[in-house]
């Protein structure tokens, strides 16, 4: 690890399709970047074997083996403060963060999700944004705070919902947008483009 590279923590309980395009990212150049370690919550998560494959740290943290959320938090803050660790990406991470994880952090951790928020935060939301008839979705990339998907918004992708579309063919579109915002949003943090002003996320040239 090169100290002065801006340093990503990756949290991923999933597949890891974004860690990937994120990998894929810094692999060709186009984000300035490193990961300095993966974390996830789930055993076999795919996220881990392509971490492994790239050469990147990483960590399964079992949840069942400490006795609270807080506790389990508190570790993950211990692994993340023991590297120089820029920003923490959750990447398909489906657990939800508390307090004293997001003080401790504080504008340092961001978030990838399926939706055009503030429409469809939680879970399920390309079905929900089926059911509901909705013409668009898309995905948004945004801050953390204590309220789920609810933080500042930094990049979002629209998607058309198309009359034959179903979950997984939806899923699919919106996830080809994510692979292109979230190694983005992490560029424009890492060159220090965005400033935050309230709620809003201003872009700088
Ligand atoms: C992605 O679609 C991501 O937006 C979503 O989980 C999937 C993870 O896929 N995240 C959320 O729903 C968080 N609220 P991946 O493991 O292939 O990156």
């Amino acid at each position: 690890m090169t100290p002065e590279k801006f340093t990503l923590a990756i949290l991923a309980s999933g597949r890891g399709s974004n860690l990937q395009a994120i990998i894929d990212g810094i692999e060709k150049n186009s984000l300035q970047a490193e990961i300095g370690l993966v974390i996830s919550d789930v055993k076999n998560a795919f996220a881990l074997e392509r971490a492994h494959n790239h050469g990147i740290e990483c960590l399964f943290l079992d949840p069942k083996t400490f006795p609270d959320r807080k506790s389990y938090e508190q570790a993950l803050v211990k692994h993340i403060q023991s590297k120089s660790i820029n920003l923490i990406c959750l990447a398909g991470f489906m657990r939800i963060l508390g307090k004293h994880f997001i003080e401790t952090f504080s504008n340092q951790i961001i978030n990838i999700h399926p939706s055009l928020l503030p429409a469809f935060p939680g879970l399920n939301v390309q079905k929900r944004a089926l059911e509901h008839g909705a013409r668009f979705t898309g995905c948004t990339v945004h801050y953390v705070n204590e309220e789920v998907d609810s933080g500042p918004i930094i990049l979002q992708a629209m998607v058309p919902i198309l009359d034959d579309d179903d979950e997984s063919s939806l899923s699919e579109r919106i996830l080809e947008q994510e692979h292109i915002i979230y190694p983005e949003a992490i560029r424009l943090i890492a060159e220090g483009k965005l400033t935050l002003s309230g709620r809003r996320v201003l872009h700088c040239k």
